[in-house]
């Protein structure tokens, strides 16, 4: 049995938030933002839209690259951060909204990584008979989380989301999703947190890390992550046609493929208009290069993230 990714959808807000905006209201400049990050612009959820508004577009998009309906999903998952309310889940409302009358659906939390680990969890499920059509979505109005005073965070995130079908298949051949890793590491906690939740301190709290703390971490981790996915597909890392990986900041792209010599035309970068969009970014990353025409069907896709928790991850599929 595979789970095979049958389509793919994203949303970006409207509203784009560039560096000259974030320049008059923290001392940054846009040459710092670009140089230390890559980042040029990011989206930002417009007043009163929720995470679930964004999940639900890019959720109705991927159904219908799918060529699926709203009767054949029996799971969702949500991976977020910024969930609508602390409870019920965010995948409560979407599976409302797209007439889903079946099957579970939850929201994942592993920051970053969160949309990994939820295509991981999806895989498990869809591999076990416990479902037959899933969708995994990364969704995320990280903005909520910014302190806009505080300009070694505020300058790096973004809203939006991402979603993909994964459907069950005994006769798939050798596409879908051949093989995930995930990890947690809770030692490395402090490195990048909010600092509020409703059981700590009865608030929604704000984005802290340290910046470079996580850097040094995240080339080392993703990389290792990238060669186990491989590894446990008994697939050579040349094999693979295309990089989708979680977009933090284009030197993290950039140091990854150096140390495992991967030609840069094969990473999807899209850091430098989305931002970090956290859970959102690697599908909206994968979307853009299906739309795009880059991946084809057929191709083998790797892609990774890393986040707080810390937590990191990399999955290996063939679409
Ligand atoms: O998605 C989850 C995982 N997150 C990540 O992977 C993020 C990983 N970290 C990073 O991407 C980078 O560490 C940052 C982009 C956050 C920071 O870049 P850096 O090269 O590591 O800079 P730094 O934190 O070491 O700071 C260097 C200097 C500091 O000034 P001093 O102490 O040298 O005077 C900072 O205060 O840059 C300063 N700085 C800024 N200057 C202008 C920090 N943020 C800014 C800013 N504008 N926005």
């Amino acid at each position: 049995m595979r789970s095979v990714m049958l389509g793919v959808g994203s949303y970006l807000p409207t509203r784009v938030l560039t560096n000259a905006e974030l320049a008059k209201r923290v001392d940054t400049s846009d040459e710092w933002i670009r140089e230390r990050t890559g980042i040029r612009q990011r989206h930002i959820a417009a007043e009163g839209e929720r995470t679930s508004d964004l999940a639900i577009d890019a959720s109705r998009k991927a159904l219908e690259a799918a060529g699926r309906e709203a009767k054949d999903i029996d799971l969702i998952i949500v991976a977020t951060t910024t969930p609508d309310l602390t409870f019920p889940a965010t995948a409560a409302r979407v599976q409302a909204a797209l007439d889903v009358h079946q099957g579970a659906a939850f929201d994942l939390q592993a920051v970053c990584s969160g949309f990994i680990f939820a295509l991981a969890t999806a895989d498990n499920f869809l591999a076990r008979g416990q479902a037959k059509t899933a969708l995994v979505i990364g969704a995320e109005t990280f903005s909520r989380l910014l302190d806009w005073e505080d300009r070694g965070t505020c300058v790096l995130f973004g809203d939006g989301a991402g979603a993909v079908v994964l459907e069950a298949q005994a006769d798939a051949g050798d596409r879908g999703v051949i093989s995930t890793f995930i990890r947690t590491d809770g030692r490395m906690h402090d490195l990048l947190y909010v600092d509020g939740g409703p059981s700590q301190t009865q608030t929604t709290g704000k984005v802290r890390m340290i910046g470079n703390a996580v850097f040094r971490q995240a080339v080392e981790h993703i990389s290792g992550a990238m060669l186990e996915a491989c590894a446990r597909a008994q697939v050579s890392i040349d094999a693979v046609d295309w990089f989708v990986p979680h977009q933090a900041n284009q030197r993290i792209l950039d140091g990854v493929a150096r140390k495992l010599g991967i030609p840069v035309d094969k990473v999807v970068s899209t850091v430098g208009v989305h931002g970090n969009t956290s859970a959102a970014s690697v599908p909206l990353a994968l979307d853009a290069a299906v739309q795009d025409g880059r991946i084809k069907p057929g191709q083998l896709v790797l892609m990774e993230a890393l986040g707080g928790g810390l937590t990191w991850g990399a999955a290996l599929v063939r679409l």
